[in-house]
């Protein structure tokens, strides 16, 4: 009975193996990016790279256990939602208001230890922020919001 129930179990994993979820990534720089708009400084760039863009921008790098099901399913789950909630690479398409909002829920989402999720800092340690890294970020973070509202500001019509 078991070795049966493995048996089943073991051919459902294989042919799940056939059920690829499309994920679209590129390494491109996009010219409506975040830091196209607003160059960054170095560190606090990469550090924003490191620990978002993987779900919340096109330049996702897709780790070698992405090949595998259902980790594949689940990764693309949180990058499809990731991105559709805010998506770094397409930032020059939001309207200035919501551009600013999304910066202060990152700031939020950062500070409330939210974001980048748990489990996935769990294994991406590169992604984890120190308390300087939270600093730094939410700091550049607020400055481009604070920017963003003032421009918006001059033209209402925006
Ligand atoms: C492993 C994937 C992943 C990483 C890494 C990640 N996020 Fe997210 N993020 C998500 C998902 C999925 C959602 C939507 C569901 C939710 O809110 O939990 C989300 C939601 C958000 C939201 C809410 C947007 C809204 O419209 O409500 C913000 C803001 C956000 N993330 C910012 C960030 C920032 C800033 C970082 C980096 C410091 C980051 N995220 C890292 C997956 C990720």
């Amino acid at each position: 009975m078991i070795k049966k129930v493995a048996l089943v179990l073991a051919v459902v994993l294989v042919l799940i193996q056939f059920i690829r979820p499309a994920i679209h990534t590129t390494f491109v720089a996009q010219p409506k990016d975040l830091f196209a708009l607003h160059p960054a400084p170095a560190a606090v760039q990469e550090k924003i790279r490191d620990a978002c863009y993987d779900c919340h921008s096109m330049n996702t790098r897709m780790p070698w256990y992405a090949q595998v099901q259902p980790i594949r399913w689940w990764l693309a789950d949180h990058i499809r939602e990731g991105r559709q909630h805010l998506n770094f690479s397409q930032f020059a398409d939001y309207p200035a208001k919501r551009a600013a909002r999304k910066l202060q829920e990152s700031i939020d989402e950062i500070r409330d230890d939210e974001m980048p999720l748990p489990s996935y800092t769990w294994i991406h340690t590169d992604a984890r922020l120190t308390a300087e890294d939270e600093k730094a970020i939410t700091e550049w973070l607020a400055s481009v919001r604070d920017q963003i509202k003032a421009a918006g500001a001059e033209s209402p019509s925006r």
